[in-house]
């Protein structure tokens, strides 16, 4: 049984309260309690992060939604069955203010009351774990909308309107209800904040069941929740996060609203990926009250040419846009560097947002800021270091890739594991058979992991201005890994992924040669990616490819400085550097050695 609550108003707050009478004639009267006397502040999140509750479960769980969908009667049942103390939050603000909610809205009007309303719910906010009704304005407010986001579990109750008309027709002591006919006044109510409640982190539809069904689909709701992971990015000048979690597609919108300056996107992704998320990512977006629209590119690396990215620019501008209006980049690497680029570029920039669809993306393009397009000389040599505002990565969306997508992913998470990760690539070792089956668990810890691990890099070095290491990093196995893809034109046949995880095998028989890597670490690596049956060198191809052809194209690669070119090598599983004293006549041997011709 729930324990009674206890007076939840100090001495203090009842002078405070009562002040609420002699203060009556004042424009914001203070008739709750002194928030500085009485209330510390809560913390704030940080700018650019999406709030999260820091009650583990159950922590405290406020229910919101409009006047008689159950808030109380089905909030004190699941405080019941939850064990926690049930509070109406209305009851509370009456109490602070020795009057009614009728008579509070009378004499100070409706910005007084959410103001005090406010004051409450934070005080509210600061206790042990709970189940909190809040009246029906009160997650319409911002701020307040803020602290419950940052500090309790929402969970917004939808009634259908005939079911809310049926049940608060005749109740008093409403003020919005009194102005009118109840059933105009309640479908305005529902047009203006069903956007708002759908922030909440988790919706309950309830009708007219009995209480005992509308808590028990709220426990169930609870049971399967989870909040997303986060990488927080903190850069010199922004800070967003990666969220990572199953169906953030579905409520995209939720995560959105609070950190976009307009309620109106665009989105831009691609026919095979259009297919498959766009139609929820719609829904989400529309419940939460944005104007969408989406403009859909053909699939593969020829969308981010040039041609495609003028086209792509003038429909978006003559659909007309705003400096406020965000890109939203749904899909892979392909889609994540157009749009990124087009977000970079058009009006001087607009906000950014990824949401990754692929294994790579997810891992490695959408975090970091890099867009680019390809030029007729080479691959990403059009671009922009462009921040995203946010990057929700739904794990769910990768139950849709191919194996051979995933196996492209997955060579980025043993790359960052090379570099200087050596427990990832242990890690990978003993689950990347799990990625590759495509278990939700393990990509989505291996996303995690990577994302940590790209986040740590890039807050370093964002734009790969050090000297030496730095981000520059990443890029093992990129340079023998672009000039394959080059020789295979992009058209499919080798996909970037592909070329990177040979790539690797490249660069570790490189760091041998020279003498820097122990063999045994070529030997772990090669084992590793055979075993899964990986791209592994250059056997995986049916033709002989030439050497000097791939040096021609590596000399090409814009890492190339005073003539000489940047390799990142390698002194053993997790210990990459970069270095400029390599020369060629070595790749070419180490090339030839793998079966290139000469
Ligand atoms: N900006 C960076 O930092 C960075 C880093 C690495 C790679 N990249 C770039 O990323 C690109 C490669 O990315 P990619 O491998 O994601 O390729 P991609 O975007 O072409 O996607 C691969 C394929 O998967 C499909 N797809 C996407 N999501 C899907 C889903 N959930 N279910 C089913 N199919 C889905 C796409 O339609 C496409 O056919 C390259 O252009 C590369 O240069 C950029």
């Amino acid at each position: 049984m729930p324990v009674p609550s206890p007076p939840l108003l100090e001495p203090a707050r009842w002078r405070g309260a009562l002040l609420y009478v002699s203060l009556a004639g004042m424009s914001r009267p203070t008739f709750f309690a002194d928030r500085s006397e009485t209330m510390p502040d809560l913390p704030d999140p940080a700018p650019g992060s999406v709030p999260s509750p820091i009650g583990s479960p159950p922590g405290i769980i406020v229910l919101v939604g409009l006047m008689g969908a159950g808030k109380t009667t089905i909030g004190r049942r699941l405080a019941a069955r939850l064990g926690l103390d049930f509070i109406d939050a209305d009851h509370e603000i009456e109490r602070a203010a020795g009057c009614t909610i009728a008579e509070i809205f009378a004499r100070h009007g409706e910005p007084a009351f959410r103001d005090g309303e406010r004051r409450v719910i934070q005080r509210l906010l600061q206790g042990g774990p709970k189940v909190l009704a809040t009246g029906g304005g009160a997650f319409i407010d911002a701020q307040t909308r803020k602290l419950v986001k940052t500090h309790a579990r929402s969970i917004w109750l939808r009634c259908p309107l005939p079911i809310l008309v049926r049940r608060v027709s005749g109740r008093t002591g409403r003020p919005l209800l009194d102005k009118g006919n109840v059933e105009t006044t309640l479908a305005a109510l529902q047009a203006q904040r069903h956007p708002i409640y759908a922030e909440a982190d988790i919706i309950v539809d309830c009708g007219d069941d009995s209480v005992d069904h509308g808590a028990q689909r709220i426990v169930e709701a609870l049971d399967s929740y989870a909040h997303p992971l986060k990488v927080p990015v903190t850069l010199e000048s922004h800070h967003y996060e990666v969220l990572i979690g199953s169906d953030l597609i579905s409520r995209a919108g939720s995560y959105l609203a609070p950190i976009l300056p307009q309620k109106r996107v665009v989105i831009v992704t691609d026919e095979t990926v259009a297919a498959l998320h766009l139609p929820r990512l719609l829904s989400s977006l529309e419940e939460t009250g944005f104007d969408a629209e989406p403009f859909v590119v053909p699939v593969g690396e020829e969308s981010k040419s040039l041609t495609r990215y003028a086209a792509l620019i003038n429909d978006i501008l003559d659909h007309g846009m705003e400096r406020r209006t965000a890109i939203i980049g749904l899909g892979g690497g392909v889609v994540g560097d157009l749009s990124g680029f087009v977000a970079a570029s058009v009006l001087r920039g607009v906000p950014f947002v990824q949401i990754p669809t692929t294994l790579l993306s997810q891992v490695d393009s959408s975090v970091g800021g890099k867009t680019g397009l390809n030029a007729r000389a080479g691959k990403n040599l059009v671009g922009a270091f462009y921040q995203p505002q946010i990057v929700l990565a739904d794990s769910s969306a990768l139950a849709t890739l191919t194996r051979r997508e995933r196996v492209a992913g997955y060579a980025e998470i043993v790359k960052a594991g090379l570099i200087a990760d050596p427990a990832l690539f242990a890690w990978c070792e003993a689950h990347g058979a799990d990625i590759l089956d495509g278990d939700p668990a393990a990509l989505a810890e291996a996303v995690h992991r990577a994302c940590q691990f790209k986040a740590r890099v890039v807050m370093e070095d964002e734009k790969e201005t050090a000297a030496q290491d730095g981000r520059a990093l990443l890029n093992l196995g990129h340079s023998f890994g672009h000039a394959l893809e080059a020789h295979f034109r992009y058209d499919g046949r080798l996909l970037h992924g592909e070329a990177v995880s040979i790539g690797l095998h490249l660069a570790a028989s490189l760091s041998v040669r020279l003498g820097y890597c122990p063999e045994h670490d070529l030997h772990r690596l090669d084992r590793h990616l055979r075993g899964l049956s990986m791209p592994a060198g250059l056997d995986w191809f049916d033709e002989t490819l030439s050497a000097s052809e791939l040096i021609r194209s590596m000399a090409r690669d814009k890492k190339v400085q005073d003539g000489r070119l940047s390799f990142v090598l390698m002194q053993g599983i997790g210990r990459a550097f970069t270095t400029r004293d390599v020369e060629m006549d070595t790749v070419r041997d180490v090339l030839v050695e793998a079966g290139c011709s000469a």
